[in-house]
């Protein structure tokens, strides 16, 4: 024991010698990511730098005298990369969203044998968008971070957004510059809305100011989070002055060229039309001069040089004029770059998408030319997979821009991919002519289920060809589904949903399937929607996700041990879910053709409701036993920010409620970031389908019309009244997983709906 340990640190001075030869950069992050996330192992890994260009890896057995394996890489994240390519590929194991099962990796290390090359096909490996830090992780703490940051270390990825935390720097700079506390609070928003705050699409708090508390903890957390970035290779992109600023900067400077910015998704005034300084105003490059400075005092010179800035993202520029445009981005550019000059613009391409008609190829061209170098910019092509905007705009004019892949608006949870277009689409995109794509990325809007989907893009990002989806579906399943033997059926029902669900070729109905029955209920207009709300279901549930289920019950039967792998249990549930899901829009659409029947009773009407609310009360109990479903966990996540101040706790939850609800106070974009979840379903969906189902029948029974806009009120009330609700105080409000059996639970669905 002590011989090996003494071995391993000869290894490790000899690397540390040839790397301060080379290169700046240290391995010690990653040789503690391995004692963290394979403490067995602890040793076993040498990795060491070596010069070239791009990032590359060769992966060896070390020598026989060493043990283990080595991996030579030219940058870190190669070596993250390279690491991660011998532990799925040699060791069958993986990292999930769900845990990290690494620590199964064999005690004696599979030989690689012959030495195993990789390189990355783009310099730019990029993660997040800007409303994942609330969708997802808003109330993150580090022990979860670290498990995402582990997790995107390994999959190569080198270019995460870094936002936490951005209101603790903006505050300074805005006291710096003379506003009151009062003022800058009126600014801010909550901690599950800071997204668009941080877009300059909505200003202010609706339940309570933004308390200094939570500005303080995300610093801390930031610092953190920050450290560990560095230290696995990834150049964060972190945040600069944005030009949104609050109301009482035109009081304070009624010279300075202040706009308002239009509304935003029927905010009121108070709430949107955010207050622009115009960046050819000398005073916005001091607040920038003032923000990067803090900036860097706190995180330090040298942690980027690539800053995340969105000026129009959902909102229209106040003049299409093309020498305003290019105005507006040379005065944001300059400001960059005299508060930094080796700046970088990272910017959030969706704009181009959702502002297809404002943005011209004209108007895009002047904006992104007043940006002077092409390298000097980095575009995210923020929807590829289904929208590009690069082959309209000749690949940005020659900026430097990222494939990426959308998804999961709003965090919602339904099954979806195209695993065609994220690996044929990047390779046909990096080969076009006159090209500047320089990464590939996710920027999803939460981070969800449907993993595979994420996966294969990430690592498309290190194969020149496209993957063939078939076989990496059946590595990938075997590593998921750690057991021996995995019976085939596990496989089998893959097979059925990389090649159906995940092979969805609508371009309106992709990025996410959203459950009709997280809903405002309502007689039309549900069903088959496409767009940004999508609820069209593209394939047939009868030969899909009902024969998908069916295997893995079998698989489970076959090989009982799947029932204690969590990945196994986790898709088995969200199979299942889906099962219902769809199930209820044929339940909903009986009930609507029975209510729109002038001959029908109102009981017909309430019978025709029952399969409705028999099946949110059969999602409530299956997404109950698992506690990847439960909205206790987003509240508890939550209100564990409070530091054991009731009154703050009831803040947090209010933010976390709102946001998966009502979004806003009165309902402005009700129910977008709806979610799937056990105490969710039981304690608001189904009360707003009961409160439906109720209100037609009284309606046949009184012969009264269907007053939707009555109804519609009542349910918005019904809304907030839950939003200020306290969780644990209703009956049958449990924190953690119920005891329900899953399999019989599973079995059950299976019997009443496949
Ligand atoms: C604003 O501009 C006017 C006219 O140029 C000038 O008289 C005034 O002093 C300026 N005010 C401030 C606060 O700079
Ligand atoms: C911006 O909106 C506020 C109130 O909503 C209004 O008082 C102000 O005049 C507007 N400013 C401009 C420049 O239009
Ligand atoms: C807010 O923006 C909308 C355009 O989106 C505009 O019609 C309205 O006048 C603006 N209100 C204020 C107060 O600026
Ligand atoms: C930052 O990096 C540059 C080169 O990229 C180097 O010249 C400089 O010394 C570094 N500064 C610090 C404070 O490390
Ligand atoms: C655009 O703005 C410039 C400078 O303010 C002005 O000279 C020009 O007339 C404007 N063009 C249009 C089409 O409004
Ligand atoms: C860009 O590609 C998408 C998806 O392939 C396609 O729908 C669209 O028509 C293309 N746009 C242009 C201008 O070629
Ligand atoms: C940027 O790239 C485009 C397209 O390749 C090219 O026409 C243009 O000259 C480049 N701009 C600069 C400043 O190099
Ligand atoms: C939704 O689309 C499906 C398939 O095109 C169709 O069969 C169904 O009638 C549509 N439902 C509604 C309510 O429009
Ligand atoms: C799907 O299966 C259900 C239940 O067996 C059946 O009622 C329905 O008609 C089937 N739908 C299609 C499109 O085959
Ligand atoms: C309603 O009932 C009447 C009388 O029984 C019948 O003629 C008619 O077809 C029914 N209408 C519908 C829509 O079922
Ligand atoms: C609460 O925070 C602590 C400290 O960060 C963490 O260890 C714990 O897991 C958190 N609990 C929840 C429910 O988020």
């Amino acid at each position: 024991m002590r011989r090996i340990l003494a071995l391993a640190l000869l290894v490790l001075s000899a690397v540390a010698v040839e790397t301060a030869a080379t290169t700046s950069a240290t391995l010690d992050g990653l040789y503690a990511l391995v004692k963290r996330r394979l403490p067995d192992h602890a040793s076993s890994f040498t990795f060491r730098l070596t010069e070239s260009d791009g990032d590359s890896f060769v992966i060896s057995d070390a020598p026989a005298t060493h043990r283990g394996i080595t991996v030579e890489c030219t940058t870190v994240s190669a070596c993250a990369r390279g690491l991660y390519t011998y532990l799925t590929d040699f060791g069958e194991v993986d990292i999930w969203w769900t845990g990290s099962r690494l620590g199964q990796l064999p005690r004696e290390l599979p030989a690689v044998g012959k030495p195993v090359h990789g390189a990355a096909i783009v310099p730019y490996r990029y993660h997040f968008n800007t409303v994942t830090f609330d969708y997802t992780a808003a109330f993150w703490t580090f022990e979860q971070w670290e498990l995402e940051l582990d997790w995107l270390a390994l999959r190569g990825v080198n270019l995460p957004l870094a936002w936490v935390g951005y209101e603790y720097i903006l505050i300074e700079v805005l006291r710096d510059a003379g506003l009151s506390d009062a003022d800058i609070s009126s600014f801010l928003s909550g901690p599950a809305f800071q997204a668009w705050n941080r877009f300059g699409n909505i200003q202010g708090s609706w339940g309570g100011a933004l308390p200094m508390q939570w500005v303080n903890d995300q610093f801390a957390l930031q610092k953190q989070i920050l450290t560990r970035m560095t230290e696995l290779g990834m150049t964060p992109a972190l945040p600069a002055f944005t030009g949104f600023v609050p109301r009482a900067m035109s009081t304070l400077y009624p010279n300075a060229s202040i706009v308002n910015g239009s509304a935003w998704s029927g905010f009121p005034a108070s709430l949107t039309n955010v207050s622009f300084l115009e960046p050819f105003d000398p005073l916005f490059s001091t607040l920038q001069k003032s923000f990067i400075t803090k900036q860097q005092q706190a995180y330090g010179t040298n942690v980027t040089h690539i800053y995340t800035l969105d000026q129009y993202n959902e909102n229209n520029p106040f003049s299409g004029n093309i020498s305003y445009l290019s105005s507006v981005s040379a005065g944001t550019f300059a400001s960059l770059r005299a508060a930094d000059p080796d700046a970088i613009w990272m910017l959030q391409g969706w704009l181009f998408f959702s502002s297809e008609t404002f943005w011209t190829d004209e108007r895009i061209q002047a904006y992104l030319g007043g940006v002077p170098t092409n390298d000097s910019m980095i575009v995210l092509d923020l929807y590829s997979e289904a929208q590009p905007q690069w082959n309209r705009t000749s690949s940005y004019f020659g900026k430097q821009w990222v494939w990426c892949e959308l998804h999961g608006y709003g965090g919602n949870m339904g099954l979806e991919g195209n695993l065609n277009a994220i690996t044929a689409g990047p390779i046909a995109a990096l080969s076009s002519q006159g090209s500047s794509m320089k990464g590939m990325g996710l920027t999803m809007e939460g981070q969800e289920g449907n993993e595979i989907v994420y996966d294969v893009l990430l690592d498309q990002a290190w194969s020149s060809a496209p993957i063939d989806i078939a076989s990496y579906v059946k590595s990938w399943v075997a590593r998921r589904y750690t057991v021996e033997p995995l019976p085939s059926a596990a496989q089998e029902a893959w097979q059925i949903l990389s090649t159906t669900v995940y092979n969805n070729q609508d371009p309106n109905s992709q990025a996410t399937i959203k459950s009709i029955y997280e809903l405002e209920p309502t007689l039309t207009g549900l069903v088959n929607r496409t767009g940004h709300h999508p609820t069209l279901i593209p394939y047939d549930t009868n030969t899909t996700v009902v024969p998908a289920l069916q295997l893995l019950v079998k698989a489970k039967e076959q090989n009982a041990a799947l029932a204690a792998i969590p990945e196994f249990v986790y898709d088995a549930v969200d199979v299942s879910r889906q099962l219902l899901s769809n199930r209820f829009i044929d339940a909903y659409t009986g009930l609507v053709d029975t209510y729109n029947n002038a001959n029908a009773t109102s009981d017909a009407v309430v019978r025709a409701g029952q399969p409705l609310m028999v099946i949110l009360s059969q999602l409530d109990a299956l997404l109950a036993t698992n506690e990847n479903f439960l909205l206790s966990s987003w509240i508890a996540q939550a209100r564990n920010w409070s530091h054991g101040d009731e009154s703050y706790a009831a803040y947090l939850e209010y933010n976390a409620r709102n946001q998966v609800t009502l979004w806003g106070p009165d309902g402005e974009i009700n129910d977008y970031a709806s979610k799937a979840w056990a105490g969710l379903i039981s304690t608001y969906y189904s009360s707003r389908w009961q409160t439906f189902v109720d209100y037609l029948a009284s309606t046949k029974r009184l012969s009264r019309p269907f007053d939707s806009s009555a109804f519609s009120s009542q349910m918005i009330l019904l809304g907030q009244q839950w939003d200020a609700r306290i969780w644990g105080e209703g009956p049958g409000e449990h924190w953690g997983v119920s005891s329900g059996n899953v399999w019989e639970l599973v079995n059950q669905i299976l019997e009443t709906w496949a």
